[in-house]
């Protein structure tokens, strides 16, 4: 597994374009101060809302009309990773100013098994918006593992009836994210949704469902498996899992990754394809020292010449929820980092909005938040880049 990764082309060329045009351009891209400007918790814990007892694994997304749309687990009886679970959804239309009342989309009945969140990914061509998701995801009480979606064509307000994407792509347990799933910009494979997660942790290994006609059909892309493969894993054991993959702008699809057992480090895995992850070779991976990391669904974002990443920047425990920048597409991390919570804090998901120059400004992060303990509320903040003097 080299060290070697692409994406310095596009850096330097960066560099070159700042010195020919100009200070305003070049300050962006040079200096970014972060700044909390809002905070403010979608989701608590407790039996508060709706009877949920836990609220988990937040996900957030920019919408095909430039709004943001949130979405988590609501387990209904436990903090348990198991049991009957709704998902939860949240919009708003104002730049995350004001949210919308909590709407439960898909509800799992009394499940012992039930579902786990889950992709979200916006098709920008054809305005779609769908949620990806997964049924009996740890086999108990329940034969067969299922993939499901579930699509929306005005912007997150109604959902369709969920589709069994097991069909086409198999019954192999498929984890989606979380976080959100990407639809390509660039060539090779211009307009394919790709959507990447992980399978059972014995077998664990990421790969991607793909869709190449709008979400129509999905298969299955190359896989990074496991190993030792298809072997029960032990501490040291190489097995990447919870994953959240951005596009650079050579086309190359860079996924950030959980490493479950901390194989080589405390660190991230990265794997990245040229391909449109067609095929994930076992050579394209690294493992990046820069970002320790407590085995944690973390999120990712590549905007404006700047990849950004953000998790509990800590080896071993889940606190200090930290965002970090490149330039260099994360070859490499600026020294200084930007600290959004001191305290308990998991998984996060990042979004971005495009529409306006405000917009362009800032970080949407939602997180799981709490003084104790991770699971006691979802977390929502507007992070402006620039907003630090
Ligand atoms: C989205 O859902 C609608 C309603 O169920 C369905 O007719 C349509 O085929 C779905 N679109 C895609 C691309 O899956
Ligand atoms: C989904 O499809 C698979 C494969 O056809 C099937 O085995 C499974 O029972 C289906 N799941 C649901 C929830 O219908
Ligand atoms: C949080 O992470 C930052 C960046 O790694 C580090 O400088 C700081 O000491 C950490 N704080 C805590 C409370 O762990």
């Amino acid at each position: 597994m080299e060290e070697r990764r692409r994406g310095r082309a596009g850096c330097c060329w960066g560099i070159i374009v700042l010195t020919l045009l100009g200070t305003v351009y070049c300050a962006h891209y040079k200096e970014v101060s972060p700044l909390i400007t809002m905070e403010q918790l979608l989701w608590v814990s407790g039996r508060v809302i709706g009877e949920v007892d836990t609220y988990r694994i937040p996900l957030i997304t920019y919408t095909p009309r430039g709004h943001l749309l949130a979405f988590s687990e609501a387990r209904k009886h436990s903090a348990s990773d198991l049991g009957a679970k709704f998902i939860a959804t949240r919009r708003s239309q104002d730049g995350g100013y004001t949210w919308g009342p909590t709407a439960f989309i898909i509800d799992d009945g009394s499940a012992a098994d039930g579902l786990n969140l889950g992709a979200v990914v916006v098709d920008d061509e054809t305005k779609n918006i769908f949620l990806v998701y997964t049924l009996c995801a740890h086999y108990l009480q329940c034969g067969v593992s299922s993939v499901m979606v579930t699509n929306s064509s005005d912007d997150g307000i109604t959902w369709s009836t969920p589709r069994n994407l097991s069909h086409e792509v198999g019954t192999a347990m498929f984890s989606p994210g979380p976080g959100y799933g990407i639809q390509k910009k660039y060539e090779p494979k211009k307009g394919r949704l790709i959507v990447c997660g992980h399978g059972t942790l014995d077998e664990d290994g990421v790969f991607c469902l793909l869709s190449d006609d709008h979400g129509k059909t999905w298969r299955k892309g190359g896989n990074l498996e496991g190993l030792p493969f298809k072997k029960q894993k032990r501490m040291g054991d190489f097995s990447p899992d919870e994953c959240q993959p951005y596009e650079l702008p050579d086309g190359s699809v860079v996924i950030n990754t959980r490493n479950q057992y901390f194989y080589h480090c405390h660190c991230r895995i990265i794997v990245y394809s040229t391909d449109g992850c067609d095929s994930l070779p076992l050579e394209n991976v690294r493992f990046d020292e820069g970002l320790p990391d407590p085995a944690v669904a973390a999120g990712a974002l590549y905007k404006g010449g700047v990849t950004y990443f953000v998790n509990p920047a800590h080896q071993t425990q889940r606190l200090n929820l930290t965002l970090r920048w490149s330039f260099n597409s994360g070859d490499s991390w600026e020294q200084k980092s930007f600290q959004i919570w001191p305290g308990p804090s998991g998984y996060s998901t990042l979004t971005t909005l495009s529409h306006s120059i405000e917009d362009n400004e800032n970080l949407f992060i939602v997180y799981e938040k709490g003084r104790q303990q991770i699971t006691e509320s979802i977390s929502f903040v507007k992070v402006n880049l620039y907003g630090s003097p």
